[in-house]
């Protein structure tokens, strides 16, 4: 049995006891900070011979921030969110050390990059969690280019200013752009009167006891549903949306010249929102996806999902022009907005609504892989299941009909090829993660985080070649910290 036994022992009981659980590990420490099984501190790694060392510094403390006018008192790497950017080369070794200044139990994981497992962050399955006041060092190579980011594996913390982007670049990037431009989305809620921890706390309550077993049909609201992709998009009301930590009332102003090519690197570290993405009077070519090369897609605008990235390049006119997130199927707070200007003019209010974003909107799913990153066809050595389940009300979410901890890993063996055949029996959309590898849907496009629609399946391919014990699980951040997780486990 997989030691995760502080999980197993809080979720055990499903039953009215499960609140109750679920409040004690609303409490700050999350539940996979503590665990019996016991990794140690961990071992040095040196640098292959001609490789490069790559060194930062995190310090993950609570700060106070402006948004906007608003002060907010939050927990953040270093003084702003996002935190500082982590940038290296494709083979470099990354050595990143964390002080964890926080009250509290903390560990980073870093979202997408196919490291060495003991290196993946997460506390009880790779490593100890980090106390508070100790420091912890992660070293890593990481092998693919791309787009990234980083946040904590434990509780609810992602919710928090807990996140910052990571760039992995490509020793022979062509660069056939002028200048690049990192937008971090997210949504907004912590020290607004509440705590993500608190946010849980209530979703748990009002969602009122559970009982009997986890089927998943419970159709919530289903407000949204129609002409739309996403069915009910997410649970939490968030007062604030941002993008780069500004919201669209003290927007952030980027720069550059009419008719320069600029390469957005657009990565979503929101909780529970999925964000329609457009820059008004422009199209974007869409590049990339999850760090991997696409077959250039031109579009008005693109869906991300919690924990998705995309890549695109746009050719900018002259004049003043809102680059929106705008929060799907929600209906309050507003949106996220940055500007673009290359020329004079009056700037766009806050509420701006650009024409893309109800143009051509692109399904990330549906992009095609560029030749060289697609996935070779093969016959899969072995096939699982994954079947995503849950509700609102009672607000229990989990995998294969049961919580985490509660759940029976997916297994695999070195040098397979695994199909997971994943299927989404619930009303609303997910994000779903795997760590340490990327997978294939049946086009053979790379991703790591893919959007699933209610009642959608996908048969994902991944070649089993980073032997560990990894997480599989909804990047929507209330639905993993209640059970919407399911190990990946190596077996000889
Ligand atoms: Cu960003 Cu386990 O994930
Ligand atoms: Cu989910």
């Amino acid at each position: 049995m997989h030691a995760l036994t502080r999980r197993h022992v809080l979720l055990g009981g499903l039953g009215v006891a499960t609140t109750a659980a679920l409040t004690a590990c609303a409490s700050g420490e999350g539940a996979s900070s503590t665990s019996t099984r016991a990794f140690g501190s961990p071992s040095p790694v040196s640098p292959a011979a001609g490789q490069k060392v790559v060194e930062k510094s995190l310090t993950a403390r609570p700060v106070t921030l402006d948004l906007g006018g608003r002060t907010v008192s939050t927990w953040a790497y270093g003084d702003a969110a996002p935190g500082p950017l982590v940038r290296a080369t494709a083979g470099d070794l990354l050595r990143v050390t964390l002080d964890n200044q926080l009250p509290t139990d903390t560990s980073i994981h870093w979202h997408g990059i196919r490291l060495r497992n003991a290196a993946d962050g997460v506390p009880g399955q790779t490593q100890d969690p980090i106390a508070a006041g100790s420091r912890y060092v992660y070293e890593f190579t990481a092998p693919d280019p791309g787009t990234y980011f980083f946040h904590p594996h434990v509780g609810v913390q992602l919710d928090r200013g807990l996140y910052a982007p990571m760039v992995i670049d490509d020793p022979d990037e062509p660069g056939r752009y002028d200048a690049e431009w990192i937008l971090v989305l997210d949504d907004w809620i912590d020290g607004t009167g509440t705590s993500p921890d608190e946010v849980l706390k209530k979703l748990v309550a009002d969602g009122g006891p559970a009982n009997g077993p986890m089927g998943g049909m419970d159709h919530g609201s289903m407000g949204h549903m129609g002409a739309d992709p996403w069915g009910d998009a997410g649970d939490v009301t968030y007062p604030l949306f941002l993008i780069n930590g500004r919201p669209p009332t003290d927007p952030e102003v980027l720069r550059a010249k009419p008719g320069q090519r600029v390469r957005l690197r657009i990565i979503s570290a929101a909780s529970d929102t999925i964000f329609t993405v457009a820059l008004g009077g422009h199209r974007m070519s869409v590049t990339h996806t999850d760090g991997w090369p696409v077959e250039a897609t031109d579009v008005d605008a693109l869906y991300i999902g919690m924990g998705e990235r995309y890549d695109a390049i746009v050719t900018l006119k002259d004049g003043v022009f809102p680059l929106v997130a705008r929060p799907f199927g929600k209906t309050s707070g507003g949106q996220a907005m940055a500007l673009v200007r290359t020329g004079s003019g009056a700037a766009p209010g806050a509420g701006t609504s650009p024409d893309e974003l109800t143009g051509q909107v692109l399904i990330g799913s549906e992009l095609q892989p560029a030749a060289l990153a697609k996935l070779p066809p093969r016959e899969p050595d072995a096939e699982a299941q994954l079947t995503l389940n849950g509700s609102m009300k009672p607000y229990r979410w989990g995998i294969n009909g049961a919580p985490f901890g509660e759940n029976e890993p997916l297994t695999v063996k070195a040098g397979q090829r695994l199909r997971i055949n994943a299927t989404n029996m619930t009303m609303m959309t997910h994000p779903l993660h795997l760590h340490g590898h990327t997978f294939a849907l049946p086009s053979g496009l790379r991703k790591d985080t893919v959007l699933m629609a209610p009642m959608q399946s996908f048969a994902i391919d991944l070649d089993a070649d980073n032997a560990g014990d990894w997480m599989i699980h909804c990047h929507n951040i209330y639905h993993a910290e209640v059970g919407m997780m399911i190990a990946l486990n190596y077996v000889s």
